[in-house]
């Protein structure tokens, strides 16, 4: 009953066990003591999620799935897109992204954006994707201190608080993660129950 999630980060780990319940066991790359940083170089969030998802299945043959995320700005032609983590640079310094974007969309009426979240599975050796989007706009300030990220200027569509001025269960509500999640959630409840079988 066991799937390996492609994260080092155990935050995150967290967030996607309380989405995915407790159907089946989640480990992730340190419980696997797999510590190294896997290159994110493709162009598309698809190609580095299956680059990551590939590699741990490459090692260790389990069932796996990873994810990748961008901010998509309709003005700046979908930048940051796979280059929001290091928009500004390699140290990943949020408060640097939030100022280029803003910086670079300057009073541009234009503010549409997503959040995009890719997940790559590989099951039985057989490889899915599953997306989640969250479509808004970004302020031309930051507001709220919650989240992280580009959060505090985005604004969801139809909301009036921006990802940063709502706790953790409300953006998860509507998160492109969650969203993305809920989709592989579903998918694996289904495969079990198609395939008549305990897969993990
Ligand atoms: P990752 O693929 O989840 O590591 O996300 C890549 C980058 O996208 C992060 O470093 C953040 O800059 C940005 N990002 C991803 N998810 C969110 C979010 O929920 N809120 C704000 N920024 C996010």
């Amino acid at each position: 009953m066991t799937i390996v999630f492609a994260t080092n980060n155990n935050h995150k780990l967290r967030e996607i066990k309380s989405i995915l319940g407790n159907s089946f066991t989640l480990i992730s790359m340190s419980d696997l003591n797999i510590n190294e940083d896997i290159p994110e170089n493709e162009p598309l969030l698809e190609g580095n999620a299956l680059v990551k998802a590939r590699y741990i299945h490459n090692v260790t043959g389990m069932n796996v799935f990873a994810d990748d995320t961008g901010l998509e700005i309709d003005f700046l032609k979908g930048l940051p897109g796979v280059h929001s983590a290091r928009f500004a640079g390699e140290n990943k310094d949020s408060a640097a992204n939030i100022e280029k974007v803003l910086s670079l969309l300057g009073k541009t009426e234009n503010r549409k954006a997503r959040f995009r979240t890719v997940i790559a599975l590989i099951l039985e050796n057989k490889e899915y994707l599953f997306e989640g989007i969250v479509n808004g706009n970004i302020l031309s300030e930051k507001r709220g201190t919650e989240g992280f990220g580009y959060d505090p200027v985005f604004i969801p569509s139809g909301k009036i608080q921006t990802f940063a001025e709502m706790n953790l269960s409300e953006k998860n509500t509507i998160s492109h993660r969650a969203r993305a999640f809920e989709k592989l959630r579903e998918f694996l409840n289904q495969y079990q129950l198609s395939n008549n079988k305990e897969l993990f």
